[in-house]
């Protein structure tokens, strides 16, 4: 048979390829997407893996594709996973996932492999993902299977079997990057107690050092989804008119900038939907600016109950995202209504940075519910009455003076 592995060129994968061959005594096709990971090699990366024994492998450039049909219905959801974590990780799997199948499909495989632990959610969101687009493709997971425990063994087993080692320097944490994102997970953070060290961070600068200017930017949103930015000074009029650049574009941009000003760093404790927690800290400086962006148009243009409906899916809709569930009609439907309650999600945004924070400066959108001759402490529209506010607390407040009545009723 043939076997389609998710590839990265690392030392881990170069393993599986021949474990897969002597297992399971199947072809390898080897599929690495370019979801914006940055250090790719990809033009030794078919003489690697046809070293390691493959029979064949495909790179595909998954960037736009990435952002416009991952990330940017996740932002527009306003998705956050434990009251700090934007997903980096968890968005890019199903996509992988789903490419995968597209290439078992081109070359007749009928087992897919990766290279997750058992441990992990990321085996969880490539099977889940495998499941929902074919449901016959056998899955090969070598992590839960053999019994290499560690870089050594891996080596052991590399050159026995005349596989070149790769000269990859590996980072002594494991580390996931993509377009939205770099995670760092192992070593000594998995004790709580340990700060990061500073020399861990790779996408952000340290706050202390960033500039010692703020800077701005104006953001510009259509329908819940960023669509351009342009640096102006503090005072500037806001426009509606950002250049329109692409999203894998927009994002790499924004992630220099943030990056450049120390934006976007969290430090947090998960739990794994495995069972355990987990220690991980996230790099996310152009997801951390457009986040901001999106909520604080958003409070111009929700009125109360729709943005407290909206921020409780948000919860279930991260929920879902990071245990894998892309390709689930719950998560399906659930972009429904946030496609349709960000019909008016519509303007720009004014964001200062500066050492660290991202923080507001102006909104403006032609939708916006904000209305300053109804709001100004000026006498202003006569649609507002102040008389109209004593009946109505009296009304609102009915229940509360019926229950104190009764309280003193009770005690006499
Ligand atoms: N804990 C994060 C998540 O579950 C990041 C996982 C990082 N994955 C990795 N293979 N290093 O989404
Ligand atoms: C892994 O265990 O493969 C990485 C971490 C995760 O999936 O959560």
């Amino acid at each position: 048979g043939k076997v389609v592995l998710a590839y990265s060129g690392g030392l881990d994968t170069s393993v599986i390829v021949p474990w897969l061959r002597e297992n399971y005594g199947c072809e390898v096709y080897c599929f690495t997407a370019d979801v914006g990971q940055g250090d790719m090699e990809t033009d030794g990366l078919l003489d690697k893996a046809r070293a390691s024994g493959a029979t064949d492998l495909k790179i595909a450039d998954l960037k736009e594709e990435f952002v416009k049909d991952f990330i940017y219905p996740c932002l527009r959801a306003g998705a956050v996973y434990e009251r700090k974590y934007l997903l980096g990780t968890s968005m890019a799997r199903p996509i992988i996932a789903k490419a995968m199948v597209d290439y078992a499909k081109e070359v007749g495989a009928d087992a897919v492999s990766h290279g997750c632990t058992g441990k992990g959610n990321d085996q969880v969101r490539f099977e889940l993902t495998f499941f929902a687009l074919d449901p016959t493709l056998n899955i090969v997971a070598p992590w839960r299977e053999w019994d290499i425990k560690g870089r050594e063994d891996a080596i052991d087993y590399a050159k026995k079997h005349n596989v070149p080692v790769p000269v990859t320097k590996k980072s002594i944490y494991s580390r996931d990057r993509n377009l939205w994102h770099l995670s760092h997970e192992g070593d000594i953070l998995e004790d709580p107690i340990n700060e990061p060290k500073e020399d861990m961070f790779v996408m952000t600068t340290d706050p202390t050092k960033a500039p010692d200017t703020p800077e701005y930017i104006d953001i510009e949103i259509e329908k819940g989804y960023p669509v351009g930015f342009k640096m102006v000074q503090s005072g500037d009029p806001m426009s509606l008119d950002t250049e329109k650049i692409s999203p894998a574009t927009l994002l790499a941009e924004l992630n220099k900038l943030g990056g450049k000003h120390g934006i976007g760093r969290v430090d947090m404790v998960e739990n794994r939907l495995v069972g355990m927690k987990s220690r991980g800290v996230y790099e996310t400086p152009g997801g951390t600016i457009l986040t901001l962006a999106c909520r604080e148009l958003e409070s111009l243009t929700l009125d109360r109950e729709t943005m407290q409906v909206k921020d409780s899916l948000a919860l279930k809709y991260a929920e879902l995202v990071y245990a894998g569930r892309w390709f689930d009609p719950l998560r399906e439907s659930m972009d429904a209504f946030m496609e349709k309650v960000s019909e008016t999600t519509t303007g720009t945004v004014r964001l200062k940075l500066f050492k660290g924070s991202v923080t507001v400066a102006s909104r403006l959108s032609p939708f916006s519910l904000y209305r300053e001759d109804i709001s100004s402490f000026e006498e202003g529209s006569k649609i507002y009455n102040q008389a109209d506010a004593a009946g109505f607390i009296r009304l609102y407040g009915l229940p509360m003076r019926v229950r104190a009545l009764q309280q003193r009723k009770a005690q006499q």
